[in-house]
């Protein structure tokens, strides 16, 4: 049998994490041939409830889980792990925006970098927790791992503006392809409809609604977590659960031809972006890497979009300073 794939989840008694588990183990994720070790990292708080989500891992008997630590020590959740779910932090209520959490969920992200350190040398850093851009900078700016291997997750807002676009064209998911998040995952993201293609035709040509690709598409895709969160009463979770997986995913397997995957991750300045911000961009892999998907233009409307992410994702930088 391989050798198991060990995968660290933080936050492991909270909602994301009861979704995202129970498919890590049961092999839904790395397939039935590759088995699963979980480290799963809470506050003591906590512990109780990650204790039954642990019996209830028990009691699913799953062949590909052949082993499971619980923790409340950040170093013992991330010594020799593969992967790294970083989700445990605060969610935000209605009305509040995601970067109300900086200072409250900011600080966790200090002592998880530095614990990461421990993690094996092809550990895939994957921050769930918002605002989930600048705490990857801030786990990534903590720690001694190389910064590749930390990405911020915008997979979320991916899933939802492809099944949107799938919708309005009538067209499965699968038929829309190339389609980029830029910037943050928050109300100022770029939604990109002008470089999205269906059916491999540009997206423009069979979606000709102008008026409704920038006045309901980019809007309803930017608020569509707040909106989940007024209709549930808390945060999404099932659905973000499954764009973490999703995006851990597309981090080690081979991109499909042609298309991309999207994902916040360190910018050297590609695109005009400031180096060292965490920033959602089209991604391809490359060897056990990525590589961040070049030449794309916008037209003057989406710059503004683009250019009003990217003035956000300063003045976040600006706040956790004392952090970095
Ligand atoms: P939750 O409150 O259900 O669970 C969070 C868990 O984190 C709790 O069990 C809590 O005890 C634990 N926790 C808090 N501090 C911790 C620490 N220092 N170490 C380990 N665990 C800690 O929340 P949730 O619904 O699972 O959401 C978790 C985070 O994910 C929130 O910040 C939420 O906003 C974010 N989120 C991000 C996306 C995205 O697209 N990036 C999508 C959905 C949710
Ligand atoms: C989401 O987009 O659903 C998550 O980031 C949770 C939130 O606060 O909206």
């Amino acid at each position: 049998m391989a050798e198991p794939i060990r995968v660290a989840v933080t936050g492991a008694a909270g909602q994301i994490a009861y979704s995202a588990i129970f498919r890590l183990a049961s092999g839904a994720v790395f397939g039935p041939d590759r088995p699963v070790h979980l480290s799963l990292l809470e506050i003591p708080p906590a512990m109780k409830v990650l204790e039954s989500v642990v019996m209830e891992l028990d009691d699913c008997a799953f062949p590909t889980l052949v082993g499971v630590e619980m923790t409340d020590q950040a170093n013992q959740a991330f010594d020799g792990v593969n992967a790294a779910l970083l989700i445990g932090s605060r969610p935000r209520g209605p009305g509040m925006e995601r970067a109300d959490l900086i200072r409250v969920n900011g600080p966790i992200f200090v002592g998880q970098g530095q614990a990461l350190n421990r993690a094996a040398a092809d550990v895939r850093v994957v921050v769930v927790g918002n605002p989930c851009n600048t705490n990857c900078l801030i786990a990534m700016s903590n720690s001694d791992v190389p910064k590749d291997r930390f990405s911020a997750m915008m997979r979320l807002d991916y899933n939802r503006a492809k099944t949107m676009l799938a919708k309005k064209a009538g067209v499965p998911v699968t038929a829309v392809t190339n389609l980029a998040i830029w910037g943050n995952h928050s109300n100022n993201q770029y939604p990109d409809f002008e470089n999205a293609r269906i059916h491999g035709q540009p997206l423009t040509n069979v979606i000709t609604d102008q008026n409704w690709l920038q006045e309901t598409f980019v809007p309803d895709v930017q608020t569509r977590g707040a909106v989940v969160i007024k209709a549930r009463g808390s945060s999404s979770a099932a659905s973000g659960a499954i764009a973490a997986l999703d995006h851990l995913l597309s981090l080690r397997q081979p991109t499909p031809e042609g298309d991309w995957f999207v994902a916040a991750v360190l910018s050297t300045g590609e695109y005009g972006v400031d180096p060292g911000l965490i920033f959602g961009y089209p991604l391809r892999v490359k060897g056990d890497g990525w590589e961040i998907v070049e030449g794309l233009t916008l037209s003057d409307w989406g710059q503004v979009k683009f250019n009003k992410v990217l003035d956000e994702l300063r003045q976040e930088r600006e706040v956790v300073k004392d952090l970095l």
